[in-house]
């Protein structure tokens, strides 16, 4: 059982390949032109190698001085809490009100530790007010604290050309004022710049329903939604595709919106290892043997959460293996394009156009317009019904 699906399982080898490449020539894949147009650029939109992966380890010297940095600021940390209860040192964080104390705390005085007593004393490095657009090199204005970085003023004066180390502008488009900043002028002219409700409500403009149809043709799918913040499309909308008695099987390395995602869902989450085949189809297959926990009912879904492009790694996903698996094992697949868009695949619509697959094999596809396109927000896009996943775009 543990390979029949053939190549699918072998971990880094991409096999099954010319398969989904011929699939994706008819179907909703050319249904509009796109891929056709992507294959005649002239670039083979079809990736046929083996992917080879190695990710840096920290070097022991560095860790063990992380370590050792991390436990002294920790033991101060105590100390000067023990100082701060008996009121040796003035506390500058929020606490309890004398008169409040026979209420539910609102404060978990552990849960302010790191903040109080770690990020403190680092926390002029983060959130640092930029004048200039975020290119490669952008400007900041200096600020000074006069009480250990608890609060801080600033000096008027401007740093020029620091390097940005903080944002991302994957195809230079956050850095280039030119007709594309006056097209958002004049947008905003005309539209001002938000709409005071929600999309339920009042909150719909022609300008969504454009951006919508426009991320739909991008991907070549059937439909596409769009939200203003990317976190938010993945934290908000897992819970909308799965629950109780539902199963998550999430890379080990997705990012934070995913992980808060699947657990606010209430579905049952199992991680397996990263990009790893083998790790992904044992999780696959004892859902189908053994099913739900003590009932043994199987499970209602089962998602398989991976990104793209993996944001701290580099690594790309291993899409035509976990396509065969998931087809194998009918599970649902939920990609986060948030790295990947605008940025891989001959005319950058991401993994699927990278490896030449069908836009077809991914249930759901997720990304944020914060990366390559230079702006903000995040969409959801697929099918309008997938048949068993409640997905009504
Ligand atoms: C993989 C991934 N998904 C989602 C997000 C959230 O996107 P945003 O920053 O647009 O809220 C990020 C942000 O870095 C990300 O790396």
């Amino acid at each position: 059982m543990a390979n029949s699906g053939g190549g699918a399982v072998c971990n880094g080898k991409l096999p099954n390949h010319k398969k989904q490449s011929d699939s994706s020539q008819n179907g909703n894949c050319t249904k509009n032109g796109i891929v056709k147009e992507a294959q005649q650029n002239g670039k083979p939109h079809f990736y046929d190698k083996p992917i080879v992966e190695s990710f840096e380890e920290a070097p022991l010297h560095v860790m063990v001085f992380t370590y050792m940095g991390y436990g002294i600021g920790t033991l101060f940390g105590y100390l000067r809490d023990f100082l701060r209860n008996w009121g040796i040192e003035k506390c500058n964080a929020a606490v309890e009100r004398e008169e409040q104390k026979d209420f539910v705390p609102l404060y978990q005085n552990f849960e302010n530790f790191y903040t109080r007593n770690l990020y403190m004393r680092i926390r002029d490095n983060w959130n640092r007010p930029i004048c200039s657009a975020p290119g490669p090199l952008f400007d900041v204005m200096e600020r000074v604290s006069d009480d250990y970085n608890w609060t801080f003023r600033f000096t008027g004066r401007i740093i020029k050309d620091v390097i940005n180390m903080g944002s991302y502008n994957f195809l230079g488009l956050a850095a280039k004022y030119d007709e594309s900043m006056k097209t958002v002028k004049d947008v905003l002219e005309e539209y001002g710049v938000g709409v005071a409700s929600t999309r339920h409500e009042m909150g719909t403009l022609n300008k969504h329903e454009d951006l919508e149809d426009l991320v739909a043709k991008f991907l070549n799918v059937e439909a596409a939604m769009v939200f203003g913040m990317g976190f938010a499309t993945n934290s908000m909308n897992i819970p909308a595709l799965v629950g109780k008695g539902c199963l998550i099987l999430s890379d080990e390395l997705n990012h934070a919106s995913l992980v808060l995602g699947a657990r606010l869902s209430g579905a049952t989450i199992r991680i397996f290892k990263h990009n790893n085949m083998q790790s992904l189809e044992k999780l696959l297959r004892d859902a189908i043997i053994y099913g739900q926990p003590r009932t043994r009912r199987a499970w209602k879904k089962i998602l398989i959460l991976v990104e793209g492009v993996y944001s701290m790694e580099g690594s790309i996903v291993h899409l035509p293996q976990i396509v065969a698996l998931k087809k194998k094992y009918k599970a649902y697949l939920y990609i986060d394009e948030a790295h990947s868009i605008g940025s891989v695949g001959p005319t950058g619509r991401g993994v699927v156009e990278f490896f030449g697959m069908d836009p077809g094999d991914v249930d759901v596809f997720m990304g944020t317009f914060t990366k390559s396109f230079g702006a903000s927000g995040g969409y959801i896009a697929g099918r309008k019904v997938r048949e068993g996943l409640l997905v009504s775009i």
